[in-house]
């Protein structure tokens, strides 16, 4: 499984991709805004960030009809070769995902909720379809059991769409993911840092290494 940071924060996502542990990155509105913070140009950002990672970079069309949005879109898709562009499940999103499809530009259907979304967005082409298990899961609709019913649905019928799992709270989410047959799981930072995180493996470090230090000094050095 395919694992992208959900942030616009350019320090974290440099850490990440650092570390090999990032595959891409998605962005949304909110996350950009922040990121921009009132001063910087976002779509310098979003050069910054197609220009810091070697993998899709999702940023999203503000506008709420299909022409703007194929406007806003290719301006978007100009950035930079690894930019894919997001719009809403919406009607004149899919409107704009057949465009942009038809134009070689990829796309990520965003604000997924249901398995007759996914499968209309399927349906319109989508490169990626984002259904967000954190929100679902607020409101007590259980996430994981969305992303189970796309698996199968885009299965049944061979669309090529990916499956990328959004609104990511906790490792579990992305183990749960993983079982599932996720293609991508989108992750805040907070968590990818998690998912390396164990007490039992901390607490096996820590006793290698004390009884490595009770070595005589001269018998230490590798
Ligand atoms: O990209 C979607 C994601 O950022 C939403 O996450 O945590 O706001 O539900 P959240």
């Amino acid at each position: 499984m395919k694992i992208f940071l959900d942030t616009a924060d350019l320090a974290e996502i440099r850490r990440a991709a650092e570390a090999g542990l990032i595959d891409g990155i998605t962005t949304n509105p909110s996350l950009l805004a922040k990121a921009a913070g009132g001063e910087g140009d976002p779509r310098d950002i979003l050069a910054e960030i197609c220009r810091a990672v070697d993998g899709p970079i999702s940023a999203e069309v503000v506008a709420t009809d299909t022409a703007e949005m194929v406007r806003e879109g290719r301006k978007l898709a100009e950035i930079a070769d690894n930019v894919v562009v997001k719009v809403p499940l919406v009607e004149a999103g899919l409107r704009a995902c057949r465009q942009f499809r038809s134009e070689g530009i990829k796309v990520n259907v965003t604000l997924c909720f249901s398995p007759t979304q996914a499968l209309l967005a399927a349906k319109a082409g989508a490169t990626y379809i984002s259904p967000f298990v954190g929100r679902l899961d607020d409101i007590g609709s259980g996430g994981m059991e969305l992303i189970a019913q796309i698996v199968q649905i885009y299965e049944n019928y061979d669309f090529t769409t990916e499956v990328l799992v959004a609104s990511v709270r906790s490792p579990q989410h992305v183990a749960d993911a993983a079982l599932l047959g996720a293609d991508v799981a989108t992750i805040p930072p907070k968590v990818l840092y998690q998912l390396l995180q164990h007490p039992l493996t901390d607490r096996g470090l820590d006793a290698f290494l004390s009884d490595w230090a009770k070595l005589p000094e001269s018998q230490r050095a590798i």
